[in-house]
């Protein structure tokens, strides 16, 4: 017997999805009334399925939607959840603290410990805080602008870094424009933006010599189109080039926390000037932080007028509240530890031996990335070098094929790419359950081929 072509399979994935979440559907359906593309958030619309499972509650690395269906989750909330959903000491410490006040405008005495932590795992001496990764690069961003006079800032091509206006940027034909999809950017991008390739040292020197670079924003590795990592030396040059040129260099671990207790960062040993990190480190509740070396916090604090310390384009009224201090405070203390990171890595190696024993498996042209306790897997069979090299790589059918194809095995895959993440709470049983779905799809895709 003949095996389908994979669009076959994608409607036969399609029908399965349907028949197997009907109160989904209908949630789905009603919700056209009241939300603006059925969808609380706009890029819900891209699941795989036409309309997006609706959850009813989720605990360590496992969720319930409505239909009763029980999934492994390895989107984890696209890292909001690395900690696992609703951890114990989260849990307790948001709820006493709810119970005590969430949000104040004084400081609580979490804000010192969570700043201790913080300069401890990345060492950068001095913190502020914030509630979005996007609001902590936008700070950042507009510091390094302040302290160096320069105007525009330099980022890789494909980078995401939230919603940052100055990072929705690309390269088209060497000029950099508006991303595809940046909806009403205030000012043309190359008013504000400088983009190079990643890995490109060159590209970088040449941009960097424009002189008007106020900082470079960075992944330590991309993650955001597949991962790309960064090639041996290129941090080094990287560091270099942005000493020499006058640009600070603000990391962005936001993802790259994956890499362990002290993200990237630590890991190899990089010396940001500022650092930023969100998602995680709050346990899912709002929370992020921006750390800064001592010379660049002194060049900072000569900036903030006092007087006028309100009004200068950088903070948030519910920014640095005690909920969001006690949250981070026991999810850095007592879930994220050493120990978790220890059990994270390992499920990360089996999670990326078995992706690569079934590609072998069924000789298919493809390649699995490990960054730490996150994976990915990319329908090619290089490597890529640059972002461009991983955008070019993707395949929206497979893409949807295999999202969905997980999905209806009880798999939850991070949407946009093939992106997994490992939890303290994750099981070598869940990994060896997504191996098995991935081969069971690889088997059927190679046949189809
Ligand atoms: C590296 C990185 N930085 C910042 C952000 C923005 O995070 P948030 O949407 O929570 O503001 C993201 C989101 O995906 C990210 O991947």
């Amino acid at each position: 017997m003949r095996a389908p072509p994979l669009d076959a399979l994608l409607e036969r994935e399609l029908a399965r999805f349907e028949g197997s979440h009907p109160r989904s559907r209908a949630l789905a359906a009603d919700a056209r009334r009241s939300l603006l593309g059925g969808v609380p958030m706009h890029w819900m619309v891209r699941w795989p399925g036409g309309f997006p499972v609706f959850a009813t509650e989720a605990a360590g690395a496992r969720f319930l939607d409505v239909d009763g269906n029980e999934y492994v989750d390895f989107c984890l909330g696209d890292t909001g959840a690395m900690a696992g959903h609703s951890p114990a000491p989260t849990v307790r410490a948001v709820a006493e603290q709810a119970a005590r006040g969430i949000t104040l405008m004084v400081p609580s005495e979490d804000a010192l410990r969570v700043a201790d932590e913080l300069a401890r795992r990345f060492g950068l001496p001095l913190w502020q805080f914030a509630l979005s990764a996007t609001d902590a690069n936008r700070f950042a961003v507009r510091l390094a602008r302040a302290v160096t006079g320069r105007p525009k800032i330099l980022v890789f091509n494909w980078c995401y870094h939230g919603t940052v206006d100055e990072t929705v940027a690309t390269l088209a034909e060497g000029r950099v424009v508006a991303r595809a999809g940046n909806l009403g950017p205030p000012v043309p991008l190359e008013e504000t933006t400088r983009v190079v390739e990643w890995n490109d040292v060159e590209a970088l020197e040449r941009e960097l010599a424009h002189g008007d670079v106020a900082c470079v924003l960075a992944e330590p590795a991309l993650t955001n189109v597949g991962i790309v990592l960064p090639e041996p030396g290129f941090h080094t040059a990287l560091r270099e080039a942005t000493r020499r040129h006058g640009a600070l260099l603000i990391i962005d671990e936001t993802h790259t926390f994956c890499a362990g207790p002290g993200g990237y960062t630590a890991a190899h040993g990089l010396e940001p000037d500022v650092l930023t990190i969100g998602k995680a480190i709050g346990g899912g509740i709002a929370s992020a932080a921006y750390g800064f070396s001592e010379e660049v916090a002194r060049r900072v604090q000569e900036a903030i007028p006092r007087d006028q310390s309100d009004v200068g384009g950088v903070g948030g009224t519910l920014a640095a509240n005690v909920l969001s201090l006690a949250a981070m405070r026991a999810t850095l203390g007592e879930v994220l530890t050493d120990a978790a990171f220890a059990h994270m890595l390992e499920l990360g190696e089996r999670f990326e031996r078995g992706v690569q024993a079934a590609i072998d498996a069924n000789a298919l042209p493809w390649h699995v990335t490990r960054l730490g306790c996150r994976i990915e897997y990319l329908f090619r069979a290089e490597t890529p070098r640059t972002g461009s090299e991983a955008a070019a790589g993707a395949d929206e059918l497979l893409d949807r094929l295999i999202h969905l194809y997980a999905l209806n095995r009880g798999i939850l895959l991070t949407p946009f790419h093939n992106m997994a993440l490992i939890s303290p709470a994750t099981a070598a049983g869940d990994v060896d359950r997504h191996t098995s779905v991935f081969a069971e799809a690889a088997a059927e895709i190679a046949a189809s081929a």
